[in-house]
């Protein structure tokens, strides 16, 4: 692999150092345990920690080192295209209520950040979705008329600071872009002590379901709690069809220094390309993300390289100094799940399926969980009904994706590459007598085996060229060349396998 521009690391979490919190080591007893550390987990375990409850909050690595730690960090109502599909599919009063929940996300943000005096590089800002085609130009002003009629503070229009012809676009006013990581772990410590608790390096791996549901975790400890919320990205429990109802996307962020005006505002065109400032000592680092595609469909080098290209073509790029990735999880109706576990599990609660777009709903979603745990009714909770079949338009969306993910399922099994064949920093599908390896070659030549099946539900993985890994190409699970899971659903390693197994060929 030809080497890529910039640092392979988020700058959001590098630069922000926190004391790490310690590992579960005994088994304990609390009113709510949350199972993730992103920005749904850490805000929902801090509002119930307000309610006057006892919260365990258990993260698998460190607190916002999952998709939170990785994006771009908008937090905004404003999510691409949007309104018009809603109000299509959810009528007005569904699209109302999305657009509400996420404006209270956005406003529960920017409070919090205010009131715990959190220093997270929060700056109101507009947000654009622009398109450069004007055969597009009507559809991006029926969004506006959309936007606004559900309550959103919308407008069309024409004018922004962008170094290149812009045919229209959505304007939101008073959004918000932050730091997530500082503004993550400023939350976390606010959740730990007086009763409640922070735990890093725990792995969740099973959850009993009854009136005190008991969660199990990888290094054979027990957490017992009335409240289970699973905000873990992808659900590792799949009590109701997640899986079936979502697919994973990964995409790609540049931090760029450019010559010239740094554009000010927040964008997304049309077309899935994201900009946006940070303020970096000495100026302000452009964000450049996009080249979205299903995780494990592509070629990830190709995507950086592509991202690349479309940062020099639009600016003058002084230098590249960062680049990172992750993937979200986009629900075939195009709104998250959040409530229930499954419909028989009145004490599991989950959300999962913000769509690239966490942050303003991530809250919103902490803010309909804690309402259901304390008992309230809350006014989205049935637009965002995680039980819910979706409305009839998206099932073409269903079928398409379940016959996508059969399809990769059974022909994947084909898959047949030699370990002769791997350069250093490579990775193949070889065959083998116990069924399929997945072997990365190092940069010093040394072979590195395991098993090629997703301990999820058995898919076989696909190599990752730019991050070095083993990505599932089913439902998101990624995993170290060493077999250690680095993002679920997966909560097993893949079994090493010897590289004898895996036949030197
Ligand atoms: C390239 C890109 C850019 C994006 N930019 C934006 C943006 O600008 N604005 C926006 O609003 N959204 C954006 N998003 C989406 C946003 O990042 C996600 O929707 C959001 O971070 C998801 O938050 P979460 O809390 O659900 O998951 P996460 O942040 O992934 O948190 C889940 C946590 O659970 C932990 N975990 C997993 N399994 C277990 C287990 N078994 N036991 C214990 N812990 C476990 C993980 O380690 C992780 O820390 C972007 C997404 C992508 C792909
Ligand atoms: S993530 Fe589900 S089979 Fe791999």
């Amino acid at each position: 692999m030809q080497s890529l521009p910039g640092r392979p690391a988020s700058f959001w979490i590098d630069t922000a150092p926190g004391e790490p919190f310690p590992v579960l080591e005994r088994g304990r007893s609390f009113d709510v345990t949350v199972l993730g550390a992103g920005i749904t987990g850490v805000t929902t375990a801090l509002l119930l920690k307000r309610e006057g409850l006892k919260v365990a909050l258990i993260e698998a690595g460190h607190v916002a080192h999952g998709a939170s730690g990785y994006s771009t960090a908008k937090v905004t109502s404003q999510h691409s295209l949007t309104y018009s599909n809603l109000r299509s599919h959810f009528g007005d009063d569904g699209a109302a209520a999305y657009g509400a929940a996420n404006q209270a996300g956005l406003a529960l943000i920017v409070r919090l950040s205010e009131e715990l005096g959190i220093d997270c590089d929060l700056r109101r800002k507009p947000a654009f979705t622009y398109t450069e085609s004007v055969e597009e130009r009507d559809t991006v002003r029926r969004e506006a008329e959309d936007a606004l009629a559900s309550g959103l503070p919308a407008s069309y229009t024409e004018d922004l600071d962008l170094p290149w012809p812009v045919a229209g676009a959505v304007r939101f006013d008073d959004q918000a872009e932050f730091h997530p990581v500082k503004y993550l772990v400023a939350l976390a410590q606010e959740v730990d002590g007086d009763g409640s608790a922070v735990f890093e390096g725990t792995r969740a791996v099973g959850v009993k379901d009854g009136e005190w549901p008991r969660v199990t975790t990888e290094n054979g400890r027990t957490v017992t709690a009335r409240h289970v919320v699973v905000a873990t990205h992808a659900p590792f429990l799949d009590r109701a069809g997640f899986f079936a109802r979502m697919h994973p996307e990964r995409s790609y962020v540049l931090g760029v220094k450019v010559r010239g005006a740094v554009p000010q505002g927040m964008y997304i065109s049309t077309q899935g390309h994201s900009l946006r400032a940070q303020p970096v000592a000495g100026g302000e680092l452009l964000l450049v993300g996009g080249e979205s595609h299903k995780l494990g469909h592509s070629d990830e080098v190709e995507r950086y390289r592509a991202l690349e290209t479309y940062a020099r073509e639009r600016f003058d790029v002084a230098s590249i100094d960062w680049r990172w990735a992750t993937h979200d999880h986009i629900p075939h109706d195009g709104v998250p799940y959040v409530g229930r576990l499954a419909p028989f599990s009145k004490n599991i609660l989950v959300a999962t399926g913000f769509r690239k777009w966490g942050y303003a709903n991530g809250s919103a979603a902490a803010l309909m969980l804690t309402d259901r745990i304390a008992g309230r009714s809350n006014p989205w909770a049935s637009t965002f009904d995680s039980t819910r079949l979706g409305p009839p338009q998206a099932a073409s969306s269903f079928v398409k994706e379940n016959a996508n993910v059969g399809r990769r399922f059974a022909m994947d099994r084909l898959k047949r590459g030699t370990v002769s064949g791997i350069a250093p920093g490579g990775g193949a599908i070889v065959r083998d007598g116990l069924g399929q390896s997945a072997v990365h070659r190092d940069d010093e030549g040394r072979l590195h085996a395991v098993s090629a099946r997703c301990t999820h539900l058995g898919c076989i993985v696909d190599w990752n060229d730019a991050e070095r890994s083993w990505d599932c190409p089913c439902h998101g699970s990624r995993f170290d060349t060493d077999g250690s899971v680095l993002s679920g659903p997966a909560v097993a390693p893949l079994a090493r396998r010897s590289v004898e197994d895996a036949g030197a060929d």
